[in-house]
C-alpha cells in the first residue's frame, strides 16, 4: 500500500475538470483519502516547488499555481505513485500517451492540469507539506 500527493492545478479547476480528474482516479481504483480546495499563497507555492527554484520557469510556475484554486488530494493504493503518474501522462502534454489526463486535457508543459509525486520520498514530503496525519481518512 502506497500514498501519493495529487494536485488539480488552477487550469484544471478553471476549466471545470475537477470531476473529470476524480472520475479517472476512482476508475483506476485509487482511493482518495484526503482532499481540500485551496488558493495557494506565493510563499506556499514557492516552498512546494523549492527544488525548481533555480529553473527558468520557476517564477512563471509560481504565478500560475497561485492564479486560482487548486484541489489537493492524497491517493492511496498498491503502487499509487506510479499508477497516478501513468494516469497523468508525461509533463509535456505533447509527449504524453493517448488517453492520459495531460494528453487529453492539458494546454502546455506548464499548464498541465495535474501534479503527482515522483517517488516515495517526495510523496512523504509532499503529503506532509499539505496535510496533517489526522486529516487522512485511510481504510474506508
Ligand atoms: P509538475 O509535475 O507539477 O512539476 C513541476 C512543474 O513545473 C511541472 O509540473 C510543470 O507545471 C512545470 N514545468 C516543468 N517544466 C517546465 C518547462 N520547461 N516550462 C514551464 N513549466 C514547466
Amino acid at each position: 500500500m502506497e500514498r501519493t500527493l495529487a494536485i488539480i492545478k488552477p487550469d484544471g479547476t478553471a476549466a471545470r475538470l475537477i470531476g473529470e480528474v476524480i472520475r479517472r482516479i476512482e476508475d483506476e481504483g485509487l482511493v482518495i483519502v484526503a482532499m481540500r480546495m485551496e488558493l495557494l499563497s506565493e510563499r506556499k507555492a514557492e516552498g512546494f516547488y523549492f527544488v525548481h527554484r533555480h529553473k527558468p520557469f520557476f517564477h512563471s510556475l509560481v504565478k500560475f499555481m497561485t492564479s486560482g484554486p487548486v484541489v489537493l488530494m492524497v491517493l492511496e493504493g498498491d503502487n499509487a505513485i506510479s499508477r497516478w503518474r501513468t494516469l497523468m501522462g508525461a509533463t509535456d502534454p505533447r509527449k504524453a500517451d493517448a488517453g492520459t489526463i495531460r494528453r487529453d486535457l492539458a494546454t502546455d508543459i506548464e499548464r498541465n492540469v495535474v501534479h503527482g509525486s515522483d517517488g516515495p520520498d517526495t510523496a512523504v514530503y509532499e503529503i506532509n507539506y499539505f496535510f496533517k496525519g489526522d486529516e487522512l481518512c485511510s481504510g474506508y
